[in-house]
């Protein structure tokens, strides 16, 4: 394949990429292993990524770890997920913080198990002032329920009958502070959004590449990217 880094335009990045994890049980049905060491394997694709967008110099990678429709899978896939999440912090975190790695969490945490929260609110806790890159975690997140939970937060503020405007929907979404996604990508093959950043992905590129997940690589995000870069980006004007 084109080796893809070469290239792209370092003036021209994506300054908020987002990426839909997808293929992990695909993977695991390939080589006959359980659905969980997809998932393993695809929690090891992260740093690598993550590696690759903090050498470009882009701001804010989100990815989508969990979705407030997964609930409905088998109760030991997802406990193996949270282990797989606790595991990574343990191994990681010591790592994020010397890159200069801010977390940052998109979702409700409170449904999620106790050790879990504490993982997460501890990441975001330790790496609150660094500004190399922000990772932005996707973890029972639903795009309508983001949506959702920013209206019922603004109508408790809100000052007389004023109107809710795109800035306090911005100022009130999970991401706020964040810029919208220029760029987001799904691996696997499926062509969907997944109820994925509703409102933040309005003016996005969308990237859909063949890849499962576990088998993504720096080269492929290279693509990507690159795939963006050659994208008109009109914003509705001609
Ligand atoms: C989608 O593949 C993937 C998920 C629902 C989970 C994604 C989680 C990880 C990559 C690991 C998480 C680890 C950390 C550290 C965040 P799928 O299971 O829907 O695949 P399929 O469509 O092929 O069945």
């Amino acid at each position: 394949m084109k080796n893809y880094k070469k290239s792209i335009d370092v003036t021209a990045l994506p300054g908020h990429v987002a990426i839909i994890m997808d293929g992990n049980g695909r993977w695991a049905q390939k080589y006959s292993v359980p659905r969980i060491e997809g998932h393993r394997k695809g929690a090891d694709v992260i740093e690598p990524v993550v590696d690759a967008a903090l050498e470009l110099g882009i701001g804010v990678l989100t990815l989508y770890a969990f979705s407030t429709e997964n609930w409905i899978r088998p109760a030991d896939e997802i406990q193996g997920l949270w282990k797989i999440l606790d595991y990574y912090f343990k191994m990681k975190l010591e790592t994020i913080i010397r890159k200069g790695i801010r977390i940052r969490h998109s979702g409700r945490l409170e449904q999620l198990p106790e050790k879990t929260v504490n993982t997460i609110t501890n990441a975001i806790h330790k790496t609150a002032h660094n500004d190399k890159l922000v990772l932005n975690f996707c973890l029972n997140y639903g795009g309508q329920q983001e949506i959702l939970d920013a209206v019922n937060a603004w109508v408790t503020c809100r000052k007389g009958n004023e109107s809710m405007t795109a800035d306090s929907m911005r100022d009130n979404l999970y991401t706020a502070g964040l810029p919208d996604v220029d760029l987001m990508i799904r691996t696997s093959g499926e062509y969907r959004i997944s109820n994925f950043l509703l409102w933040q992905l309005a003016y996005s590129e969308l990237v859909f590449l063949d890849v499962l997940w576990p088998d993504f690589t720096q080269n492929d995000f290279y693509k990507a990217v690159y795939l963006y870069q050659h994208r008109e980006r009109r914003y509705g004007g001609i």
